[in-house]
């Protein structure tokens, strides 16, 4: 198959699940009902759902039979061993808590981390800053909700879409070893990586990023935690570009990504396959006190610590989603999906970000330029589109990023970005095709899309409730 231009779908597709098509007078009432806001339609309302791949994708076969495995015993369940097993043999990881989803995990580890700084270092929590190479929202959420400051330390090109780097995911060394000795490393709690790094587009971390990361948090004796939604599309970029992996096993760089982390949290609704579940596992004995103050919390938050948030048979279908995700077939059909989508999308001349993971990130304040920021393009554009064809896509930009508690000012945004996330297994090649012919559309009557204001703005996490109308 090595002449062949495309690659088709690896895998067949067994089960159908109907959509409705609709006429764009009834799309352009329904996005009006929804307030301007994509997150406020009804999926029913929906022809190809691109708002997020967490939870979205297909299953496979060996996943919906583990199921049935389940062991629902309400403590020590076999299915907890499964998993725990799952997790020792992939990462490497010595302790294992199950939770409902990744921020499950997120609300018990960052409060036990900071107590555990303050303790042994004398962390003084009006000083805490908390590093990242670029936090997600929750984990941002957490972090702020605990007291913390969030610096984000990403490379200069990570969100410039007019420059290609292998790895724009990378920690900016130099800035994380300078914040670091700014604030003193005693109130510096924990460090978190992001693999992939969602918010700069999917972009992987590179293998010698995370060693020289790693190191500077040992010097200053810094826990760090790997966010590991997408971990195997982070170790299939980094087989791809990383000459010292190129032989290797997407088995073997995962294996050998997690030497350089103590603990991991994880949403499995994305690589993990599983349409919910997370993880909060930590390396060795070095971390066996946070595990068991994490276990506390766990009873109180999630459940008792061998099932977290999951039934039984949801552990067991994630013991298999861990190791089905890490299919290089399907991984390299899925990276050559998205890839697809980019370069159809610049030939009919839309920018986007380089080609990610889980995603393709279309620049909208370089589509829609008589937009400002302040008017959210990308969300001016994700609305356009789901008039123009039914497709619905997530801002990822001012509109998201939100005000700046203190002075109540909008913050500065690095990039207007429209999110087009495909879920995993569920469309196909010609899917992709029609998204491309729907952005011609959307392009030639660019200049008459107009930007937005909002009608009702809630003070936190405005993004998913908010209400707008088109400026006049
Ligand atoms: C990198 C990253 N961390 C954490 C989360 C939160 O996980 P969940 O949505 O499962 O709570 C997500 C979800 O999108 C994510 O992408």
């Amino acid at each position: 198959m090595e002449n062949f231009k495309h690659l088709p779908e690896p895998f067949r597709i067994r089960v159908i699940e109907p959509v409705k098509r609709t006429t764009r007078e009834y799309r352009e009432q329904a996005i009006l009902k929804a307030g301007m806001n994509p997150f406020l339609l009804d999926s029913e309302d929906i022809f190809i759902d691109l708002l997020t791949d967490s939870g979205t994708g297909a299953v496979t076969q060996d996943m919906q039979a583990a199921m049935l495995r389940g062991d629902e015993a309400y403590s020590g369940s076999r299915s907890y061993y499964a998993l725990a097993q799952a997790v020792k043999d992939i990462f490497g990881y010595q302790y294992t808590i199950p939770t409902h989803q990744g921020r499950g995990a997120e609300q018990i580890y960052i409060p036990v981390l900071i107590k555990k700084r303050e303790q042994e270092k004398g962390l003084d929590r009006n000083k805490m800053v908390v590093f990242s190479n670029y936090f997600f929202d929750t984990t941002q959420g957490h972090s702020q909700l605990n007291g913390a400051t969030v610096r984000n330390v990403y490379i200069n090109q990570a969100f410039d879409t007019g420059v290609k780097h292998d790895f724009k995911g990378n920690f900016d060394l130099e800035k994380l070893e300078k914040g670091i000795q700014e604030v003193g490393p005693n109130n510096v709690p924990y460090i978190v990586c992001t693999i992939t790094c969602n918010s700069a587009g999917g972009q992987p971390v590179s293998l010698a990023n995370l060693r020289a990361m790693y190191a500077i948090a040992q010097k200053y004796e810094i826990p760090v935690i790997m966010d590991s939604a997408r971990f195997a599309e982070n170790a299939y970029f980094i087989q791809q570009r990383e000459a010292e992996c190129k032989d290797w096993s997407i088995e073997k760089i995962t294996y050998e990504c997690y030497k350089y982390a103590d603990g991991l949290a994880m949403s499995a609704k994305k690589d993990a396959m599983v349409p919910m579940g997370g993880l909060l596992c930590f390396k060795d004995s070095s971390m066996e006190d946070v595990y068991h103050e994490c276990r506390t919390l766990c009873v109180v938050q999630e459940g008792f610590p061998t099932y977290g948030g999951l039934e039984g048979g949801a552990m067991e279908r994630l013991a298999v989603g861990l190791k089905d995700g890490m299919r290089e077939d399907w991984l390299a059909y899925r990276i050559n999906q998205i890839e697809y989508l980019v370069n159809g999308l610049e030939e009919i001349g839309v920018v986007c970000q380089q080609p990610g993971g889980h995603a393709a990130f279309v620049d909208a304040g370089k589509l829609l330029p008589h937009i400002p920021a302040e008017q959210f393009p990308a969300q001016a554009l994700a609305c356009e589109l789901y008039k123009v064809a039914g497709i619905r896509a997530v801002e990822i930009g001012s509109f998201l990023l939100g005000r700046d508690p203190k002075t109540g000012k909008q913050l500065p945004c690095p990039a207007e970005l429209l999110r087009l996330t495909v879920p995993r297994a569920t469309y196909t090649q010609t899917h992709m095709d029609f998204i491309i012919e729907a952005f011609k559309h959307v392009k030639e009557n660019a200049a008459n899309i107009k930007g937005l204001t909002f009608i009702y703005e809630p003070k936190v996490l405005r993004h998913f409730t908010a209400r707008l109308k088109e400026t006049e």
